[in-house]
């Protein structure tokens, strides 16, 4: 296929314009999680939808959520809306969504479960949310850069084998440290996928793409090489080579002091920040690596909403003024957000000179 180049597509969309070496002030912006439970439309389209994967499997509704903020705030780049567990899902691994309190899988406890997994058929759901990525594309303003997403494969496994989420992903980290081939195997299996999904959305008219490491924070030094870093720069060798034009955004959530190694040592073309991370450091990240640096507003200052807002928000565009910088939140937005506290922060945002 065919691409404009990186710097053709930053003409229009200004949320490319970092990764093209181009200036940009105000910041380019948009929100991690900016569709969701917050905002009264996508409450309305969810119900429509029956359960949560049905709405990630239906690419007019997905479409349409997906919309929706950007209609309501102007954001400068959208993200598809879909989910990081579609990738166990499509392979056989079923996921299910229960109210209130998240997903929920059969948890692979070894190497049987790992070789239960079907690659070969995943492509019937992935096929699903590259229609929803053309649709976005045809229905998008010109000037909204359009992000595909996954998951990195270290934070879906730890889905996969605990289950469901866990505050200290003690069964992946288990296995990982008992059964170090089976994991791998696991890990290949995840990475294989991953670039074909991402590859998938490419193919239907992503720009950009972000590959969420939520639990990245949990790992000990030599583990994180392992599982997070190895397993990273490999999907992006293989997303580089075949879309050199294509800009990657990591989010090693909590990888902290690991943050620079990260962004030395997988090729991303930008790093995401989670809310801990000292502007200090982001300056340091931004200096240090010429990377593209993302964040860090915390959720629950987008919630509480006010004077605090509006003083940290200038904190953050103060420090990053100058640098290859995209103004987001340190992880996703919150359900009980106030819809119009996102008003007044992107005012404060595109006001900044
Ligand atoms: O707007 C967007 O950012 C795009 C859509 C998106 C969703 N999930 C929609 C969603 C994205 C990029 C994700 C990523 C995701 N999903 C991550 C990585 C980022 C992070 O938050 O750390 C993870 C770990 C998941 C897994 C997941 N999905 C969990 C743990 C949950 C349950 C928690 C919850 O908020 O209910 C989900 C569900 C989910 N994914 C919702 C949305 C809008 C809420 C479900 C609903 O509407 O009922």
């Amino acid at each position: 296929m065919t691409l404009e180049t990186l710097a053709q597509r930053a003409q229009r969309r200004r949320f490319l314009k970092p990764f093209a070496g181009q200036t940009a002030w105000p910041p380019p912006m948009w929100l991690m999680r900016q569709a969701g439970r917050y905002l009264p439309e996508y409450r309305e389209t969810r119900a429509t939808a029956g359960s949560f994967l049905n709405l990630c499997y239906a690419p007019e509704l997905a479409a349409e959520v997906t919309l929706q903020p950007i209609r309501r705030y102007g954001f400068d780049a959208s993200i598809l809306f879909s989910d990081i567990l579609v990738v166990p899902d499509a392979l056989g691994q079923e996921v299910r969504f229960v109210e209130g309190e998240g997903p929920r899988l059969d948890p692979i406890e070894d190497a049987g479960g790992v070789s239960r997994l079907k690659p070969e058929a995943t492509g019937e759901k992935f096929s699903i949310v590259a229609e929803t990525v053309s649709r976005l594309r045809r229905d998008l303003p010109d000037e909204t850069a359009l992000i595909g997403f996954c998951g990195a494969p270290w934070t879906v496994a730890t889905y996969m084998v605990g289950g469901r989420g866990s505050p200290d992903q003690a069964a992946a980290r288990l296995m990982a440290y008992r059964d170090p081939e089976t994991f791998q195997r696991l890990i290949d299996i995840l990475v294989e996928t991953s670039v074909d999904y991402l590859s998938r959305q490419v193919e239907a008219g992503a720009d950009a793409l972000q590959i969420f490491d939520s639990w990245a924070g949990s790992l000990a030094d030599n583990q994180f090489a392992r599982w997070v870093v190895a397993p990273t720069r490999v999907m992006i060798a293989r997303l580089k080579e075949k879309y050199p034009e294509i800009p990657i955004l990591g989010f090693p959530r909590g990888a902290d002091q690991l943050s620079a190694l990260f962004a030395a040592e997988t090729g991303v073309d930008g790093i995401s920040c989670n809310t801990a991370m000292p502007l200090r450091a982001m300056v340091e990240l931004a200096e240090g690596t010429g990377r593209v640096v993302q964040g860090n507003l915390d959720p629950l200052l987008l919630v509480a909403g006010g004077k605090q807002l509006d003083d940290r928000v200038d904190e953050i565009l103060t420090a990053m003024k100058g640098k290859k910088f995209i103004f987001n939140l340190g992880h996703g937005i919150l359900q009980f957000t106030p819809p119009e506290n996102v008003t007044r922060l992107v005012e404060r945002v595109r006001s900044s000179e």
